[in-house]
């Protein structure tokens, strides 16, 4: 039987497919499970990113949930279909997983990885070709869209970042405020290095100082175009971290880890 000669290199270039599809696989995995499994996701007065922020909550029955008073509707409502779980992350997270999912650094590293078209430089693809951005994948054009409502879930995030820092009205701090304050951080690089971000503020002008506000906006550009040289390292980092997020606020629900605090 002929084999099929995809590359003449020698050095070992499916590495790097190899690491994002285990890295993409171990994260989305867990976040995937941790979100809609809704338990040990809140610990006073910390909530895990994987619900954040919650529209509604399980009124029993879910451990660890996020108590009614910090719900927006309080508890999940009588037509909530019996055969889905009482997870808050059908609702805002579902955001984040749109924006992602459709960032442009992540389609050619999940296309690579998962659909070897092409799996990398100078290897040829499996299949007939890249097939991005039509027919079935053609909702990958909505990136810009997508923007919006992630730059919705920022303001959201960071307002649960403040509310960390009050445990029953009291000012204090504790490791989880730390961890989320990180986490808002590197979604907030992850997001402002975006592509069409920095489209949105400066890409589509052919002349920055024509509009007698060159130094802001040209200002915001460049910190913008600074973080989307990193876009990678952003992205991984951040998923990274909300997995970290969660898992922290896991622990320390559950009583596994004690969280240090002021108060
Ligand atoms: S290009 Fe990656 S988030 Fe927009």
């Amino acid at each position: 039987m002929p084999t099929v000669q995809i590359t003449t290199r020698t050095d070992s270039w499916w590495r790097a497919p190899a690491a994002t599809a285990a890295g993409l696989l171990v994260f989305f995995g867990y976040l995937t499970f941790r979100a809609f499994n809704g338990t040990y996701v809140w610990f006073d007065p910390y909530v895990s990113p994987t619900v954040a922020p919650p529209v509604f909550t399980p009124a029993s029955g879910y451990p660890g949930a996020v108590p009614l008073g910090h719900a927006w509707f309080g508890a999940f409502p009588a037509w909530w279909p019996k055969f889905l779980p009482q997870s808050p992350a059908f609702f805002m997270p579902a955001l984040a997983i749109a924006f992602r999912l459709t960032c442009y650094y992540y389609r050619g590293a999940y296309y690579k990885a998962f659909f070897m078209t092409p799996p990398n430089c100078a290897v040829r693809g499996i299949s007939g070709g890249y097939r991005g951005e039509k027919a079935l994948l053609i909702f990958q054009n909505l990136h810009r869209y997508t923007l919006y409502g992630a730059l919705v879930l920022l303001v959201f995030l960071w307002s649960e970042v403040f509310a960390a820092f009050f445990r029953a009205g009291r000012f204090g701090i504790g490791v989880g405020t730390v961890v989320m304050l990180v986490n808002a951080g590197l979604l907030s690089s992850y997001t402002f290095g975006c592509h069409s971000w920095r489209h949105l503020i400066g890409g589509r002008m052919d002349c920055f100082s024509c509009d007698g506000a060159e130094s802001r906006r040209y200002g915001i550009w460049r910190a913008s175009s600074w973080l989307n040289e990193r876009h990678m390292v952003c992205a991984w980092l951040s998923l990274g971290w909300v997995a970290f997020t969660d898992l922290y606020i896991y622990l320390v629900s559950t009583g596994t880890l004690r969280d240090l605090s002021t108060w």
